[in-house]
């Protein structure tokens, strides 16, 4: 099978505040969007990548990506699963159901390159795919709601993860899961959990926790110290 690469870039990053969305702010000289891209082009031979982005999007001319004929873009929606299976579709005409698809996060340039070799080496011979992880270090309360909300329980962290990107999948099983979840209007926040309303396991590869998400403005510079260190 095939290698594709789909980065959903067509979010609006409200919660980071800024001017621009948070994949056209800038770590250093380059756009965060161009230093994940290159990253990921760079050390996969990916037979092509998808890029949805949003419809107002006029910033993509200024990447440096959209030099690159490997990358092609789409229009995403209004959620990121959306977005993400408006590329599934996109790329249907090259792409063979049992190719692999990676999804990986416009805002997520930390990830290291022996991170994504190891995910694709572990799971290349799987039937479904799976997912970068990290365990989850801090200890879990259950709350109730409200401002001052009572604590209901400990959460026992053992066999807890958190789910990074990229996620790894084989075309159809991800493209028939997304259809399913978005026409169920299930709680889809990333490929595996569509993946998993199907009935498929994905599974588990453990990767560096400094492969953050930039979400607030402190992420920023957290990035840029993550990245300084590269
Ligand atoms: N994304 C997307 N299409 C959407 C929403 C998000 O392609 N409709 C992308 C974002 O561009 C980002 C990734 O999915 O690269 C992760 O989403 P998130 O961190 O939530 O980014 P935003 O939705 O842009 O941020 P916010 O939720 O704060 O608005
Ligand atoms: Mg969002």
């Amino acid at each position: 099978p095939r290698l594709w690469l789909i980065v959903p870039a067509a979010g609006i990053g409200q919660r980071m505040q800024a001017e621009q969305p948070k994949q056209y702010l800038r770590i250093g000289q380059r756009f965060i969007l161009d230093i994940t891209l290159s990253r990921l082009m760079d050390s996969a031979p990916f037979s092509g990548c998808m890029v949805p982005l949003h419809p107002a999007d006029h910033w993509w001319p200024d990447t440096e990506a959209s030099g690159d004929s490997r990358i092609q873009t789409c229009t995403g929606g209004a959620e990121r699963a959306e977005s993400v299976l408006s590329a599934l579709h996109a790329l249907a005409e090259q792409i063979r159901d049992d190719d692999w698809v990676l999804v990986h996060d416009a805002a997520r340039p930390c990830l290291h390159t022996r991170d994504l070799s190891n995910l694709i080496d572990q799971l290349y011979h799987h039937p479904v795919g799976g997912l970068l992880a990290s365990p989850v270090a801090d200890t879990l309360k259950r709350a109730g709601t409200g401002d001052l909300p009572e604590v209901l329980e400990t959460v026992d962290r053992k066999n807890l993860w958190r789910a990074l990107t990229p996620q790894m999948f084989r075309y159809r099983i991800l493209v028939d899961s997304l259809e399913a979840a978005l026409a169920g209007e299930l709680l889809v926040t990333d490929e595996s959990s569509a993946v998993e309303f199907s009935g498929n396991m994905p599974v588990l590869v453990e990767g560096r926790p400094d492969n953050i998400k930039i979400t607030v403005p402190a992420d920023l510079a957290l990035a840029g110290f993550i990245l300084s260190r590269f």
